[in-house]
């Protein structure tokens, strides 16, 4: 019999997109997608390391796993995702957890779920620094409008503070021509909107017999193999984000004028102990060349306070940065220490937790009220807008995107998911736009 699978996904877009290969993989040795986790015979968590809290989320997931595995026998449940690579043998002692699989080991799943028959419990967590998942077709999910593709995987940066590099390895470029089959295939399937994805995009680098394609190559070819659709990437790294790539930007219809630019801090002294590689100076000569040459650009942050060290003027120095870069939107958390890292091991976590909480809340007050005052900007303009469906609060309502990244909420009149429609703004909070579409 065919065994369902279910898999419930933890942490950043590289996860979801990554989840999707683990269906494609599972679905070419006759495993079946369940969407229901009270009829399924395997759960599959694909975890994330990146803050403590993130990891928490998984072991509570994992006690209410055990309860259920008592109601089910003979259900399975595997652990994969960054969590998977840093603490699989943990992992792997809790009565819950069958089978464990790092993110270069996804090929070897389907073996690994039905070695669990046999033996007590699997695992997997080599590295394999050439795994780009080649040749593993890319799920298409009927209805959907919005695909996400993975054009590098692992991070070199070894940003002091972060788990990543040693959860996901060394970075490594996919083939250009395994990413343009893929804008292929999401085109044919009526996607409207693509988001390359990267720790870093634009190192993005490869090698096609002595033919070198970087960011801005790439990110020109996707948008001509699929000129009716919109084009997004994350994330960029400050200090590789180059004038040739902002150009391709504006010179180029369907890449959205959208740009996600972590800061992490706005103080020198941290980001040299965050080797970050940038000064907050190099930081706002990039974000004033983006405003000059794509007037009206979106710009989002990650930023987070409490690293070590961080003084109270080093905070003041973030959200002065934050006011002068006047960012959309921004993900902002407190610092996390991740162990192995360079931080968690030369470096004192020395903020106190509740100075972390209150700068944490400071900085949210003030992107709220930066964020407002700027979608307020938007009131009166027509925005073209990509619909993706119902608003969570009524039927009668829809919600899409600017090519800002800006969230809309309007009335639905004629449109539906997945059309490309003109909305008037008429009011502005600090998370969303309201409107009415126009002809
Ligand atoms: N603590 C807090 N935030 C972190 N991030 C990465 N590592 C940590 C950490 N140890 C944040 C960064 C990154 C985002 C994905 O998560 O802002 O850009
Ligand atoms: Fe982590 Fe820095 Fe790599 Fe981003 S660039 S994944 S913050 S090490």
């Amino acid at each position: 019999m065919n065994k369902k699978i279910y898999i419930e996904t933890y942490g950043c877009q590289m996860n979801v997109a990554d989840s999707e290969t683990v269906i494609s993989i599972m679905k070419t040795k006759d495993f079946i997608p369940e969407s229901n986790i009270e009829n399924t015979d395997i759960v599959i968590l694909n975890t994330c390391s990146v803050r403590d809290n993130a990891e928490q989320k998984i072991w509570n997931r994992l006690d209410f796993l055990k309860g259920l595995k008592k109601r089910k026998k003979g259900l399975k449940v595997g652990i994969i995702g960054c969590m998977a690579q840093r603490i699989g043998n943990e992992l792997l002692e809790h009565e819950a957890v069958d089978f464990v699989a790092g993110p270069d080991s996804y090929r070897y799943l389907p073996d690994l779920v039905n070695e669990t028959d046999i033996e007590l419990k699997t695992y997997k967590t080599d590295f394999d620094t050439t795994e780009t998942y080649s040749g593993i077709e890319p799920l298409k999910n009927e209805g959907e409008i919005s695909g996400f593709i993975p054009i590098t995987r692992g991070c070199n940066n070894f940003c002091s503070y972060c788990i990543v590099p040693y959860t996901r390895g060394r970075e490594r470029s996919r083939s250009i021509h395994d990413i343009l089959n893929e804008v292929k295939i999401l085109k044919e399937n009526n996607y409207k909107e693509i988001t390359l994805l990267g720790q870093n995009v634009n190192s993005y680098s490869y090698d096609d017999n002595g033919k070198i394609y970087n960011f801005p190559d790439l990110i020109k070819s996707v948008a001509e193999e699929a000129p009716e659709i919109r084009v997004r990437f994350t994330t960029s790294h400050p200090k590789d984000i180059s004038d040739d790539l902002i150009y391709v930007i504006a010179g180029t219809k369907n890449i959205c004028n959208h740009i996600h630019l972590p800061v992490q801090s706005g103080s020198n002294k941290v980001l040299e102990l965050m080797n970050r590689k940038y000064t907050r100076e190099w930081y706002l000569e990039r974000i004033e060349t983006i405003k000059r040459v794509i007037p009206g650009c979106g710009l989002s942050s990650d930023i987070f306070c409490g690293f070590s060290g961080e003084t109270e003027e080093d905070f003041q120095q973030t959200l002065d940065l934050m006011e002068k870069v006047r960012y959309d939107s921004a993900f902002m958390f407190k610092y996390s220490v991740r162990p192995g890292t360079f931080a968690a091991k030369n470096l004192a976590d020395d903020v106190p937790e509740n100075i972390k909480v209150e700068r944490l809340s400071k900085m949210i007050d003030l992107q709220n009220k930066i964020s407002k005052k700027k979608n307020k900007e938007e009131i009166g303009k027509t925005l073209e807008v990509l619909v993706e469906g119902h608003s969570k609060r009524s039927k009668e309502m829809l919600f899409g995107r600017t090519e800002h990244n800006k969230v809309v909420v309007f009335p639905k009149k004629d449109a539906k998911k997945g059309d490309f429609v003109m909305v008037k703004i008429t009011e502005a909070g600090s998370a969303t736009l309201k409107g009415e579409i126009v002809s």
